[in-house]
């Protein structure tokens, strides 16, 4: 068997949408990114979604616009990919890493804990696709204590009054909070379009706004749009239309627009998320959980309860009373017999950068116990029954042959 870890998704509609704007003479942000934009809000529910380059540069970009800056804190969870953490360090702010819950989620208790007067932002994480316990999160930071210490610098935070809650729904594109989408739950949800995503772009993110009141989704939307390329006023499409060249520059903006090329293998892919590849992604994730679920060895990841449904990115096996030795060697056997699994995350208190900054994975005991014993399968609409079975087999024989 050969089997990789996550492919994206090319069929025949992917490559006509990609023909078509190559043939079309516009191929950087214009109609594909609109309509790729439009089908976001859609699955998502909000009005507006704005497409970036990333989810790296989307969450840089609403720091920005929430005028986040050096002295300045976010708290992040310590069990994530460190973009998260990367983009509040290239705002110039602190990221305050606290402790997560054993179904891997940031734990809201530590999040109280870890505000303070410079604390401007929560950086939350649906890992997998699971998404957090938002209720719970918006309790703490919608609470008078913390209203009370918020300080405010700019008119954005003023009108905010507290924290602003993001969402790194980096994996959770489609995942269900209490009935709706989830990325109704926080103020900003970031998703990402990289190329093992659900959704994929090649390098891609949307930026979907659920501001309430008093701001204006709309507004922020044009604001993020015109800051997601230079400041500029009038964008290269818009000039394109005959004796409209002139343009200003307003503001000192980032450059990290989506370009037509890369949103047309997002937009053909999206067309089938509902009908298709997402309930693909839960026969998969079905399949191990029947497989595990009997096996005294395996703890299984969350994927629904009455309450979640999660977006089905990845399988977040754990093994019972195992090294991180015992479950490196289980991936290598199970990668000499053609098959790829993988680790989410190691956390990132374990990483050079942030243990030069002073973090130690000590401080966050449930980070690494939820790492250590964590095997990622892979999930993703080719994958057929016949290779999961493979994986799941080929996993209980490498258990038995490390554990003995
Ligand atoms: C949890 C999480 N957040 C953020 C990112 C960054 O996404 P991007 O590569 O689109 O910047 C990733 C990418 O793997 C991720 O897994």
């Amino acid at each position: 068997m050969n089997i990789p870890f996550s492919p994206p998704y090319i069929d025949k509609d992917v490559l006509d949408e990609v023909m078509d704007t190559l043939q079309s003479g516009w191929i950087t942000t214009g109609p594909k990114v609109k309509a790729l934009e439009k089908l976001s809000a859609d699955i998502s529910g909000v009005q507006h979604a704005l497409c970036v380059n990333s989810w790296t540069s989307g969450a840089m970009l609403v720091l920005k616009w929430l005028g986040v800056k050096e002295g300045d804190e976010v708290i992040v969870p310590a069990y994530t990919y460190a973009a998260t953490a990367l983009a509040v360090i290239h705002s110039g702010a602190k990221p305050v890493m606290v402790d997560v819950l054993d179904d891997f989620t940031i734990d809201p208790k530590k999040i109280k804990a870890a505000i303070t007067a410079n604390t401007k932002a929560v950086i939350t994480v649906d890992i997998a696709g699971w998404p957090c316990d938002y209720d719970v999160i918006k309790n703490v930071l919608f609470g008078d204590d913390v209203k009370e210490v918020f300080t405010p610098a700019n008119d954005v935070q003023q009108q905010l009054g507290r924290p602003l809650l993001i969402a790194d729904a980096a994996h959770s594109f489609g995942a269900i909070y209490k009935s709706r989408q989830s990325s109704l739950a926080a103020d900003v949800t970031v998703f990402s379009l990289h190329a093992v995503k659900n959704i994929t772009t090649a390098e891609g993110g949307v930026i979907a706004l659920n501001l309430q009141q008093p701001f204006d989704n709309g507004v922020v939307y044009n604001w993020m749009r015109l800051n997601a390329m230079n400041g500029q006023t009038a964008d290269a499409f818009t000039k394109t239309q005959k004796g409209n060249w002139r343009y200003d520059i307003v503001s000192d903006g980032l450059k990290v627009n989506l370009t037509d090329v890369c949103a047309a293998i997002g937009l053909a892919q999206m067309r089938k998320y509902k009908s298709k590849l997402l309930p693909d992604r839960r026969r998969i994730f079905e399949h191990y959980n029947r497989f595990f679920a009997d096996k005294n060895w395996a703890i299984l990841p969350p994927a629904i309860s009455d309450e979640r449904e999660s977006s089905y990115h990845l399988y977040l096996l754990r093994i019972n009373d195992i090294t991180e030795a015992q479950r490196d060697k289980i991936i290598q056997l199970v990668a000499e017999v053609g098959a790829a699994t993988n680790v989410h995350f190691v956390p990132m208190p374990m990483l050079t950068l942030f243990k030069n900054m002073g973090y130690d994975i000590k401080d966050y005991p449930i980070a690494f116990n939820n790492y250590h014993n964590e095997i990622s399968l892979p999930i993703y609409s080719q994958l057929t029954d016949e290779q999961c079975t493979f994986i799941e087999e080929q996993i209980e024989k490498a258990y038995r042959a490390v554990v003995k």
